[in-house]
């Protein structure tokens, strides 16, 4: 199976879509927004410095994401493929890791654009809540995404939390920094060859259909 990689704008459904390609395809899930969220809670200089960037909706430095992402592709579970949810950001990010490819003799797979409608987004991410526990993921603003019990996981019972960063004001500056810094992506794979788009203004379950499709064909 080869890797994947998804580009997309805040609350775009990466995450959710992630957890059901890892489950039906057996790869590695690799959100750097969850190693960055792992990286604050360690009380150091530089886990306050992750913090206040992502509460301020710009990107963390490429030295530190690309270091914490090097760590995690060393891990075992990446030997069968992997998905990368958040990564690249930018064009430097997109680079060095064509660069990694290249030591690594390996190709950069299919990346993935999820496209979505800023006022859906808006709506996706204040409603949003998840489950520390196993990673489910619920939005209490969308009928079809709740939980069975209000803030309650319905696969494992934990409570359900918000992210510090999912408020109407950080979600404007998440997504200027996505459309200066992210989007030109878009090109770069194009201009490679790998790139393909799935409407994600849909629901969750047709949009992983619609993604399912592309995997299968290119596996042909
Ligand atoms: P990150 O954690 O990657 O946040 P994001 O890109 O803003 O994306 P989200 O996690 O908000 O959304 P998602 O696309 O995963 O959607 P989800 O499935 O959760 O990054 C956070 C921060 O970390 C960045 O701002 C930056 O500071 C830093 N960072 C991360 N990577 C970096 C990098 N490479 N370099 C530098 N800095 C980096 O879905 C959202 C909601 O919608 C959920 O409630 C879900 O239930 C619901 N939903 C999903 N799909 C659907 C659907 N089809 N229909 C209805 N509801 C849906």
């Amino acid at each position: 199976m080869e890797n994947i990689i998804f580009i997309a704008p805040p609350a775009a459904g990466k995450g959710t879509q992630s957890v059901k390609i890892k489950d039906a395809y057996h790869l590695a899930h690799i959100s750097t927004g969850d190693l960055l969220r792992a990286a604050t809670k360690e009380n150091t200089p530089e886990g306050l410095l992750i913090r206040n960037l992502m509460e301020s909706g710009g990107l963390v430095s490429d030295e530190i994401t690309e270091g914490l992402l090097l760590k995690r592709l060393a891990e075992h579970d990446c030997d069968n493929g992997y998905i990368l949810d958040g990564f690249p950001r930018n064009i430097k990010q997109a680079h060095d890791y064509q660069e990694l490819l290249k030591k690594l003799n390996k190709d950069v797979g299919v990346v993935i654009y999820l496209a979505l409608d800023k006022e859906i987004a808006r709506k996706r991410i204040v409603g949003r809540e998840s489950c520390a526990n196993c990673g489910a993921m619920y939005n209490n603003m969308i009928d079809t995404m709740k939980p069975k019990v209000a803030g309650i996981c319905d696969k494992c019972g934990n409570p359900l939390s918000k992210r510090s960063d999912d408020n109407d004001v950080t979600f404007e500056r998440r997504y200027d920094t996505y459309l200066k810094e992210t989007e030109p992506l878009l090109e770069f794979y194009k201009q490679l060859g790998v790139l393909e788009t799935v409407d994600s203004n849909q629901d969750a379950d047709k949009v992983f259909s619609d993604i399912v499709k592309i995997l299968d064909r290119r596996k042909k």
